[in-house]
């Protein structure tokens, strides 16, 4: 059985967002690096969870994917196109393919319109349905999302937090997509509804073939819905493989400490394990740390992690790992940790490893600028406040 085809191969993807000073002279003096050179496939018919701390650059990197930001550098191929290369009038027949459900159902549906014209607008935009049939087309996608179309006439404002999500579902399957970016969709949503939604997300994929990139900040969140998973840190991948072997066999610190703060259900193992605080806060992608971006937290970190950037590498067939530890399997035994060449004998000749002890030393290059020297960020051309996402995207296809 060989591996499923890609459907989108992202080489290098980056969204720096300028940051500019001046009244009369605006000059740009920085960037944020959101996004900071991501390579990965996304598998047709996959869910790929994209897990990482709220500011990592998870919503960025499925926009910039999707095209709703337009990268920095990089590619993203689809259908062998490479939909950065491609202008607007180019790529709209391609935004049919390409949706997003958004975070906050609250704040993503234009409150004055019905819930008929929001999920008929990307019909009329794309130009499928007219009168008549697009009506009947609404009606229909409200039932498949378990909605009763006859409220096809309310306002968003009459829906629950769970309807208004199905609403934000419906939309984005208006035009028979293939790939939807899902983007923490449930995360603003009652526990109590977030199941429901959850199983609806699965059914959908099955029903209509659709492949998910699922975006959650912790890793308990996709645990269920994902095949593989990738681990995002400052703007960078720390490590992406099966579901399974991320939770079984996490081979990098960060994937580690997220690990360790998954609830376990059996109340022993529960009881006995030991959670890994990181300790500190992200650093700002203004001013990302050397080397390594997450030497500044990673509790094994040594010299060599400051100078150098870690390759996001294959570790293990399917596994992809940037951690410079997989280099030095003697390290990895010192420290027990897990995964390959790893969980050895402690009993192993020690290598003196002082991590905290030289992060302490070290006079960190990557703090973030003093708060004196607060900077206009500008959102990037393309780049709307995250409430208007949804009718943005409306707009920008409609150009
Ligand atoms: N339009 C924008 N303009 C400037 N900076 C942005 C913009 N969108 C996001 N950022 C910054 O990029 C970083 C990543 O943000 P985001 O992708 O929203 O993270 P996440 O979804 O993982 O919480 C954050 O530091 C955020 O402040
Ligand atoms: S490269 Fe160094 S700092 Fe980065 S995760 Fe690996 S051990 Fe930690
Ligand atoms: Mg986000």
């Amino acid at each position: 059985m060989g591996e499923p085809k890609p459907l989108l191969q992202i080489r290098n993807l980056k969204m720096h967002f300028p940051v500019y000073r001046g009244v009369f002279i605006r000059r740009e003096v920085s960037r944020v690096r959101a996004v900071d050179g991501l390579s990965f496939d996304i598998r047709k018919g996959e869910t790929l969870g994209l897990v990482g701390e709220s500011g990592c650059g998870k919503s960025t990197t499925g926009r910039a994917i999707i095209q709703l930001y337009r990268p920095t550098d990089g590619e993203v191929l689809f259908d062998g196109k490479d939909l950065c290369d491609l202008d607007d009038g180019e790529l709209h027949p391609l935004r049919r393919d390409l949706q997003m459900i958004f975070q906050d159902p609250y704040a993503s549906l234009n409150p004055r319109m019905t819930v008929g014209d929001i999920i008929a607008e990307p019909l009329r935009v794309h130009k499928l349905a007219k009168g008549k049939k697009r009506r009947e087309r609404v009606q229909q996608l409200m039932d498949i999302v378990g909605l009763d179309p006859r409220f096809i006439r309310r306002y968003p404002h009459e829906f629950s937090g769970g309807q208004r999500q199905r609403i934000g579902i419906a939309r984005a399957l208006a035009c028979e997509p293939r790939f939807i970016v899902c983007d923490e969709p449930i995360s603003a949503l009652d526990v109590s509804i977030q199941a429901q939604i959850m199983n609806l997300m699965e059914d959908l994929q099955r029903e209509f073939d659709l492949t998910f990139l699922f975006i959650a900040h912790d890793l308990a969140a996709v645990r269920h819905i994902s095949d593989r998973i990738a681990v995002m840190y400052l703007g960078r991948l720390a490590e992406l493989a099966d579901g399974e072997s991320i939770y079984t066999n996490p081979l990098h610190p960060y994937t580690e400490a997220l690990m360790s703060a998954v609830p376990i259900p059996d109340p022993e193992i529960e009881r006995d394990r030991t959670q890994i605080v990181l300790e500190g806060d992200v650093p700002s992608p203004m001013s990302p740390p050397s080397g390594c971006v997450f030497h500044t937290r990673c509790p094994y970190a040594w010299d060599r992690c400051k100078r150098e950037i870690p390759e996001f590498k294959e570790a293990e067939p399917g596994h992809h790992v940037a951690c410079h530890l997989l280099d030095e399997p003697e390290r990895r035994r010192a420290l027990g940790m897990a995964g390959r060449d790893g969980a050895a004998s402690t009993e192993d000749e020690a290598v003196e490893v002082s991590s905290k002890e030289q992060s302490a030393e070290d006079p960190t290059d990557e703090s973030a600028p003093p708060e004196s020297e607060a900077e206009e960020v500008a959102s990037g051309e393309d780049a709307p406040p995250e409430s208007e996402s949804n009718h943005e995207t409306a707009a920008e296809a409609e150009k």
